[in-house]
């Protein structure tokens, strides 16, 4: 080889390298000699991102965005041109233009969108960082403080990790996530996710402006109504506050794992993680976890616990009128003895709860114990109440308000303390009862010992009755702890990916579709794990029912009992909204109990085991669970069996948190199913947990007759079910009712106490109803029952009379699908 070959090798290599250089510098970098049109796109260096032209699910318009590119679901965490796209027919392009910006341009040149500077710089480049953020800057100049412009601080729904969520107050710069309108169209929707610093920083959710959800305080560890985000193991966040911002940043634990936080489209904001192995991403809704974190939703010093609203303790509510209309906010509470601050007020700790909003509060970040920061309160007539945040910094910032405490909220666990400003003598009382106490001591003493052989009556009592439930609760077989499975999902409800539910479902096939109702139809499918699901899907026609849709994800993923159906998951994406239930084999009630080829199954003991079942998935509706909630449409085809024929109550569907527009107890909808309405509902569209019980009864006769009560007929009268039943239970003939089951001799007691507990459920006045709890003693239990009082519609004739504009749906073939309004109070 000669050297000019030597030569001219050494050459290539060494141009060939440059040019290797050169294009992996183009890759993720437009100069100002380059163009990017529809095609082109640039890579970050790590290959996490991409940049280039797209268009969202259906729409066919074109945008300038950032996607993951790693992630086979084109999954978009930046758009450019939100507010004004491109047609997908024309031809836009993008370009860097001195002084450095970043411009894109339509076909006859017209600027479409554009980044702004004050800066300019000599040689300016785009740059897709492998954080997923796009900057502009000079070719020459890797200093994130010289960056003329960058992405991350124009953020469209998504937050990735490295990215600041708050303020910059240098230079006036929020940073906030914003949603889409929907999932063809990035342009901007109704809802807005800001870290908030007015007062003192705290997560606000904003929906047309107005503050819709907060998520409490920043308390150094996490936001107060957000105790349980500590726990997660997937990533790890914090707020960051100093004299130039205040923002709110998360990292995964493991740098490997894609994750992101963007604003859904509904307002529920949601967390993702992407799986490689099921190729989708794994979401969850984070942010408001139930209805009592709607905003402000019980008014000034009103604390709302499990779907209510109560007054602070020693707070009564302000306008007593507005208060027991349920409109909690307008009325709010005010303190039962007024203020004198002149003359010294004091202080009463509340624990346990969600702080509330910090709009109106202000801090002293210096070093300051619990009696430091009372002393600063107490020295200011408008400071309201103070308490110790920043556990961080070991709990010793003082944060004070100087409002009127709004949006409250009863925690189960993880709440926090608040110290809040009282008129001393509400705290003197207690002193002056110690004093009469002391003063009165021998008188005492004698008390105490009839007291004690009191109690210890009681005491006795109170284990025989123990034992009873526990003996009842055996029987029953209801051993796991429901507890522990709810405190589990307390933090996030799963989001399905569509595209794994219409796998599911064999793209939403006919022969899958189990069943139809007011709110779509119902499909059965099968997740890759080989669960079964049932999939309800908000059909297109009902669009408006969006609202309730949410309220019913918010709602109803908390609710946990071994007697309702389980909601494992929704799906929110494009046009879709869809609920994920756990599927029933053994389908509904009324299709075994009212066909007689198969009623014969049902023998006495499974019917038992069922009425008791469905008292106690009921009971903890009513009061077990943190929501209290009416089901309003109780009845034999709401009522699902597992594959071990244990009876699940289902439907409980499409949820009304407290607070909508049908807050109160009287509701200008009568929704329900004849038959199983009560009077006062289906007359006068008064509910309450008494017409569930109504329901409840109608139900617990039909299950020992195996009869349906709307359109029950008999040869001598014109009784409907309840009105026969009460008949030959008066007549002492109540056995007559049995199905043909022909319960053994040894049921026979068991069986005419049902019946017995059932006429008491079905009697006309509500306030002569029991309650679930009693219900469920008196299954339990073998003492004597109260006399039953006629029935409410006792024949079948009352029922028709009623004027009812509800939907009415007696549709009974499958699964879940008739209309069912619940109401959280
Ligand atoms: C747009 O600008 C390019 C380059 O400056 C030019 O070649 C082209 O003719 C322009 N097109 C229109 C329609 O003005
Ligand atoms: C291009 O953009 C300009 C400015 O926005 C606009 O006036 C013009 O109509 C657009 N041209 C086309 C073909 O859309
Ligand atoms: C850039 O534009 C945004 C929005 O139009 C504006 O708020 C901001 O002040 C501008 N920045 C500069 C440096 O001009
Ligand atoms: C991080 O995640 C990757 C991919 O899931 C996994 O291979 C790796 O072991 C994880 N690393 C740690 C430290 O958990
Ligand atoms: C904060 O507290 C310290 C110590 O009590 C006090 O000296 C300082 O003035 C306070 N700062 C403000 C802004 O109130
Ligand atoms: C009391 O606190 C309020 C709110 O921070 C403040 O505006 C006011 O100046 C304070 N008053 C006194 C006397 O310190
Ligand atoms: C909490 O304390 C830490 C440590 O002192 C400090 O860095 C941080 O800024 C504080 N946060 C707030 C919100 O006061």
């Amino acid at each position: 080889m000669d050297a000019y070959s030597i030569a001219t090798s050494l050459l290539l290599i060494i141009s060939s390298f440059f040019c290797i250089q050169k294009m992996s510098h183009a890759m993720d970098t437009i100069t100002t000699t380059q163009i990017i049109k529809d095609g082109d796109t640039i890579v970050s260096h790590g290959g996490s991102f991409e940049l280039g032209f797209f268009s969202p699910g259906n729409s066919k318009n074109l945008y300038v965005g950032i996607w993951f590119k790693k992630v086979t679901v084109r999954t978009a965490v930046w758009v450019a041109n939100r507010r004004i796209p491109l047609q997908k027919t024309s031809s836009g392009i993008l370009k860097v233009v001195k002084p450095g910006i970043l411009v894109l341009l339509n076909e006859t040149n017209g600027t479409i969108w554009s980044t702004n500077t004050s800066i300019s710089v000599r040689n300016p480049v785009a740059q897709l960082l492998d954080s997923g953020n796009l900057v502009i800057k000079d070719a020459y100049d890797d200093n994130p403080k010289n960056f003329v412009w960058q992405s991350f601080d124009y953020p469209t729904d998504t937050l990735l990790s490295g990215m600041k969520l708050g303020w910059n107050f240098a230079n006036h710069l929020e940073v906030y996530l914003s949603s889409w309108k929907n999932g063809d169209d990035p342009a901007h929707g109704d809802y807005t996710f800001h870290c908030d610093p007015t007062g003192y920083p705290q997560g606000v959710l904003r929906k047309g402006g107005v503050k819709v959800y907060t998520t409490g305080p920043w308390n150094g560890l996490t936001f107060s109504g957000l105790p349980n985000l500590q726990q997660n193991l997937l990533f790890k966040f914090g707020l960051v506050m100093n004299k130039n911002e205040v923002y709110y940043h998360y990292e995964p634990i493991n740098s490997s794992i894609i994750s992101r936080l963007t604003m859904g489209l509904i307002g529920l904001p949601e967390r993702s993680t992407w799986s490689d192995q099921t190729k989708s991403w794994e979401r969850y809704i984070t942010g408001p976890l139930d209805s009592c974190d709607r905003h402000n939703s019980c008014g000034a010093y009103g604390v709302c616990s499990m779907a209510s609203c109560k007054c602070l303790n020693k707070f009564v509510p302000k306008d007593r009128e507005s208060w027991d209309q349920r409109e909690y906010r307008l009325s709010g509470c005010v303190r039962r003895t007024s203020l004198d601050c002149r003359n010294g007020d004091a202080f009463l700790k509340y624990s346990g709860i969600k702080l509330p909003d910090t709009e109106h509060s202000w801090f002293n970040q210096s070093t300051m114990n619990l009696e430091e920061c009372k002393m600063l309160c107490l020295k200011n007539c408008s400071c309201m109440a103070y308490t110790n945040i920043n556990a961080s910094a070991g709990g010793h910032t003082c944060l004070l308000w100087s409002s009127d405490l709004v949006d409250i909220k009863e925690l189960s666990e993880g709440g926090q303390d608040i110290y809040i400003r009282m008129s001393s003598s509400e705290l003197d009382s207690r002193g002056s009862k110690r004093k009469i106490l002391i003063v009165s001591l021998s008188l005492v003493m004698g008390i105490v010992l009839v007291g004690l052989s009191l109690m210890l009556c009681a005491h006795k009592r109170r284990k025989i009755h123990l034992s009873l439930r526990r003996r009842g609760e055996q029987r029953l077989g209801y051993a796991n702890n429901h507890n522990d499975e709810s405190k589990k999902n307390e933090l996030e409800l799963p989001l399905f990916d569509l595209h794994t539910i219409s796998k599911a479902t064999y793209n939403f096939s006919n022969n899958k579709k189990i069943g139809e109702g007011g709110f779509g139809p119902v499909y059965k499918g099968q997740l890759e794990g080989g669960q079964d699901i049932a999939v309800k899907r908000l059909s297109r026609t009902s669009l408006q029912g969006i609202d309730e849709f949410k309220n019913e994800v918010i709602c109803v993923a908390k609710l946990q009992h071994r007697n309702l159906v389980k909601l494992l998951g929704c799906c929110i994406q494009g046009q879709e909204y869809l609920l994920i239930y756990e599927y029933m084999p053994n389908k509904s009630l009324d299709l075994i109990l009212f066909n007689p080829a198969k009623s014969t199954f049902l023998d006495w003991p499974r019917r038992f085991d069922i009425i008791n079942g469905i008292a106690r998935g009921l009971l903890y509706l009513h009061q077990d669970s943190r929501l209290r909630i009416i089901h309003r449409d109780l009845k034999a085809s709401n009522v699902l069996l597992d594959s071990d024929m244990n009876p699940k109550i289902s439907d409980f569907g499409l949820a009304r948190s407290f607070g909508g527009n049908e807050t109160g107890a009287n509701t200008s909808r009568v929704v329900g199913t004849y038959g199983y309405m009560s009077p006062e509902y289906a007359v006068d569209g008064v509910f309450s947990v008494k017409s569930d019980v109504f329901s409840f009864g109608v139900l617990v006769l039909e299950i020992v007759s195996g009869k349906k009560n709307r359109g029950f007929s008999h040869r001598d009268h014109y009784l409907n079910l309840l009105g026969h039943a009460w008949m030959l239970h008066k007549e002492g003939r109540a056995l007559e009712l049995v199905d043909s089951y022909s319960g053994k001799s040894s049921y026979l007691s068991q069986v005419l106490r049902s019946i017995h507990i059932g006429l008491l459920c079905v009697q006309q006045c509500p306030e002569d109803r029991p309650s679930m709890s009693s219900v469920v003693l008196m299954l339990a239990n073998e003492g004597v029952l109260p006399q039953a009082k006629k029935p409410g519609f006792f024949t079948e004739r009352d029922v028709s009379e009623t004027k009812t504009s509800g939907n009415t749906n007696t549709l009974s073939s499958t699964n879940e699908m008739s209309i069912t309004l619940l109401e959280a109070r």
